[in-house]
């Protein structure tokens, strides 16, 4: 479980200063592999984050979150409902080098980045926070819980940057998703689509999505 209020050692960095920083971080032997750090993208500040697990192929090559198929679909459901990529979310990973042949990242993996979320997260500074699937779930809101379980689910947690507390809601990951033709009632598809809907009206309490 991530405390998003403890300091960093980016703390004094601005946006730009940060970005550089983590691209040329060397923290963990994901640096050794990697093509480049897959930092994140979006408008900073903006009202919703969506946290990922970590680049694959795609990504590592173009050093962009969520661009290969997995990415093609998210974008696709957050159109869906009314949210568009570019202009009304900031995307980033637990972890941002690609783990080898896109196995899970390792936890000392995910601890040598956690300052870099933690920073992330108090320069974007997101009213709603997205977790993609299984590993970001357990790095943010703590092992014990499991997506099929709490997807869908509003989690909230007190963070420095304001006064109401952030809302976090786990949905699956667009790659498990993507296993899955059907949307059907009841199908990860179609539950995915409700949460996001339910995302979508969340947004919407914080003004027109664009305008965000
Ligand atoms: N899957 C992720 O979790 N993140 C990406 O950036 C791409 C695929
Ligand atoms: N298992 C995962 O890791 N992620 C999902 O989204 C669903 C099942």
């Amino acid at each position: 479980m991530i405390d998003f209020n403890i300091p960093t050692e980016y703390d004094d960095m601005n946006y730009d200063t940060f970005y550089a920083k983590c691209r040329e971080c060397t923290g963990c032997k994901l640096s050794e592999t990697r093509t480049q750090v897959v930092v994140g993208v979006g408008k900073v500040p903006s009202n919703l984050m969506v946290i990922g697990e970590g680049p694959g192929a795609q990504e590592d090559e173009q050093g962009e979150p969520f661009i290969g198929r997995a990415g093609q679909l998210l974008t696709k459901i957050f159109e869906s409902v009314g949210i568009n990529r570019a202009e009304d979310i900031y995307i980033t990973n637990t972890v941002k080098c690609r783990p080898p042949k896109n196995r899970d990242p390792e936890q000392e993996e995910i601890d040598a980045c956690n300052g870099f979320l933690r920073r992330q997260l108090h320069l974007v500074q997101p009213k709603i926070l997205v977790l993609l699937g299984n590993p970001s779930l357990k790095t943010i809101l703590g092992a014990e819980h499991s997506i099929t379980k709490v997807r869908g689910q509003w989690f909230k947690r007190d963070v420095s940057y304001m006064d109401e507390p952030l809302y976090i809601m786990p949905l699956f990951h667009p790659s498990y998703l993507l296993r899955y033709a059907s949307k059907e009632k009841g199908s990860p598809k179609w539950l995915t689509w409700n949460d996001m809907k339910e995302i979508k009206t969340a947004l919407s309490y914080y003004g027109a999505a664009s305008t965000l």
